[in-house]
């Protein structure tokens, strides 16, 4: 399956890639790339495997060749939580996190959430411009949320346009 940003980037000569549904059978693929992705506090195995089997969640990856460049997922519900997301390092920069963001805000109108919400580290620019750019705003902050390092969190919102109201 593709999605939107997948295929090469308007300015660069980017290999495609696809995006596909990740379910238990991943587990030990993302679990590696976990720990190479967020080395200082990685997701356990066991906390992915979880991740990957709970039925409210949809977790993706862009994949190229076989190979997995990133991964995200998002707790479905009428109030949306983005659990994670993540590339590798030297496929950052050309349209990977944008795509697989993509997928998981179409989840979310698809199975009706009105509102997404996630936490980010102040001192994350590229995960900050991601979601500013996918239409994300600041709504407070969360006291030493963060750990490995310690760091306080920005909670952001997104309103599905279109969604029902409760
Ligand atoms: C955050 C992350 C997922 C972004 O993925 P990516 O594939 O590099 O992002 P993209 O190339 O799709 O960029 C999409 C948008 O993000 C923003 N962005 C990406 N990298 C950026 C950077 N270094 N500085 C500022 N903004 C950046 C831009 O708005 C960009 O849009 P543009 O290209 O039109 O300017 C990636 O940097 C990452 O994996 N970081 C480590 C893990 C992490 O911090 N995850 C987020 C936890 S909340």
């Amino acid at each position: 399956m593709s999605g939107p940003g997948a295929g090469p980037a308007p300015d660069g000569p980017a290999a495609p890639f696809a995006l596909r549904a990740l379910g238990p059978d991943d587990a030990e693929t993302i679990a590696d790339l976990e720990g190479e992705v967020f080395a200082e506090d990685p997701w356990s195995r066991a906390a992915v495997e979880e991740e990957l089997r709970v039925p409210d969640r949809r977790y993706v990856a862009a994949v190229e060749g076989g190979e997995v460049l990133g991964y995200a997922g998002i707790r479905l519900g009428p109030d949306a939580d983005i659990m994670t997301i993540g590339v590798r390092e030297g496929r950052r920069g050309s349209g990977v996190g944008r795509a697989l963001l993509a997928d998981l805000l179409r989840a979310a109108r698809e199975s009706g959430s009105q509102r997404v919400f996630l936490e980010v580290r102040p001192s994350n620019e590229a995960a900050l411009g991601l979601y500013a750019r996918a239409g994300f705003r600041p709504i407070g902050r969360v006291r030493r949320y963060f750990r490995n390092p310690s760091e306080d969190a920005v909670t952001m919102r997104l309103d599905i346009m279109g969604a029902r109201r409760s």
